[in-house]
């Protein structure tokens, strides 16, 4: 346990990253306190709920603790963007909710609420369901998710006809026409009866989405939706899925390692590291006053397209830790050119807690004082971003 008179702020609770203001799960007071635009009634529980989520691989090496205690939630009409360094446990988080461990040697433990319903506790046939139904995956490389020796076409149509066994296949198509032109593919009608591989790389993420699409997720997770392209196709993707989130009110989960994408995107972001989260909060106010050392790193790292020149990023020095051999008290620990503000060797002994910075819907995990941390931004990091 860290020792809470290290810093000035306001303790989150007890459980494991816990959303500041609420009681362990399930009683707690699940009333929305982050900046997002859509707040949940008090005593609902929020659209998606993630609860002390763990994800353990074991391995012949030892067992990869590859997401370790995380907690979020989301409501419909939100996105909330998840950010950290390769291997931080941000794709498990997704498969997870996705249920995609199932039937694997994965230990999967805490819950995944989705619109109430324990996902962790349903049968493979309901998770069938309500996958592509209620929920559905956007991946970096569309590829791997469409059948090569199927048409666009005849992918979405059976998408649709999955889940709506009485829909006729004609009536089917036509959705399928209408998805395409949805997302903004020129000559649907001729498109629909092509292949994947006769798709341009930014047509094919539009044909994916459209996939995606098919049956109105209420939640949509994109892991990397935008890696593998160049920016302006990027930038039409972004806006695609901003449009179609206004139009069917869906929840987002951006993954990506672009923090331009997740400024542009984002009501709420997360920062992971080591399969915790460290940093959360409104994405404003997590980029403008980032407290934990880690985020400032991330933060360095980024390009600036609004500066004349910055000749050197500052990579966060060291590499990230093995999820196998978690480095003791704070992960980031060997990492941090900040340790030594902390007294005694906490940083190295103490699992820090979450803590919410006084604002109500901004947490950290970090045993330096809040003061310090304020301090240090101000006149070290905020300079150089
Ligand atoms: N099936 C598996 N068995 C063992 N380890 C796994 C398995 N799947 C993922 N891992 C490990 O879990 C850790 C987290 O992986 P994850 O794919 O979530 O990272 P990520 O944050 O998405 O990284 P990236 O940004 O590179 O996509 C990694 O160390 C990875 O090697
Ligand atoms: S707890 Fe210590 S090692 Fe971890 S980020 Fe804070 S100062 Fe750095
Ligand atoms: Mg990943």
């Amino acid at each position: 346990m860290s020792d809470s008179s290290y810093s000035g702020s306001h303790r989150a609770d007890e459980h494991p990253d816990e959303r500041p203001g609420g009681d362990p799960a399930p009683a707690r007071d699940f009333t929305r306190v982050s900046s997002s635009r859509i707040h949940t009634l008090e005593g609902e529980r929020p659209y998606l709920d993630v609860v002390d989520l763990k994800v353990h691989f074991p391995t012949d090496d030892g067992v990869v603790r590859a997401v370790d205690g995380l907690s979020f939630s989301i409501e419909k009409g939100q996105t909330i963007g998840i950010v950290g360094e390769s291997g931080s446990g941000k794709s498990v988080t997704s498969q997870a909710i996705l249920g995609l461990h199932r039937g694997t040697r994965a230990q999967v433990s805490g819950s995944i609420y989705l619109d109430g319903q324990e996902l962790l506790e349903i049968d493979d046939e309901e998770l069938r369901r309500l996958r592509g139904n209620k929920m559905a995956m956007i991946f970096q490389d569309p590829l791997s998710a469409m059948h090569p020796y199927y048409t666009v076409g005849n992918q979405i149509v059976e998408g649709i006809r999955v889940h709506h066994s009485d829909m006729s296949k004609a009536a089917a198509k036509s959705r399928a026409l209408d998805l395409l032109a949805r997302v903004g593919i020129p000559n649907p009608a001729k498109r629909v009866d092509q292949y994947p591989h006769e798709f341009s790389g930014g047509m094919r993420q539009r044909a994916m989405i459209a996939l995606s699409l098919a049956n109105d997720p209420s939640l949509l997770i994109a892991d990397e939706p935008t890696t593998a392209l160049d920016v302006t196709v990027q930038a039409q993707i972004l806006d695609l899925m901003r449009d179609l989130q206004a139009e069917f009110g869906s929840a987002i989960i951006m993954i990506t390692h672009d923090l331009g994408v997740v400024a542009e995107m984002a009501d709420d972001v997360l920062v992971m590291y080591g399969g915790k989260k460290v940093e959360y909060g409104p994405v404003h106010e997590v980029f403008y006053g980032p407290q934990m050392p880690y985020t400032w790193g991330l933060l360095s790292s980024m390009p600036r397209l609004d500066r004349a020149r910055r000749d050197t990023l500052d990579p966060v020095p060291g590499n990230p830790p093995s999820l196998i051999n978690i480095p003791s008290g704070c992960a980031f620990h060997p990492r941090c050119v900040y340790r030594g503000e902390v007294p005694g060797d906490a940083c190295v002994s103490e699992i820090p807690e979450l803590i919410d910075t006084g604002s109500g819907h901004h947490q950290v995990r970090c045993h330096m004082p809040q003061e310090r941390r304020l301090e240090i931004f101000a006149n070290d990091i905020k300079p150089r971003l």
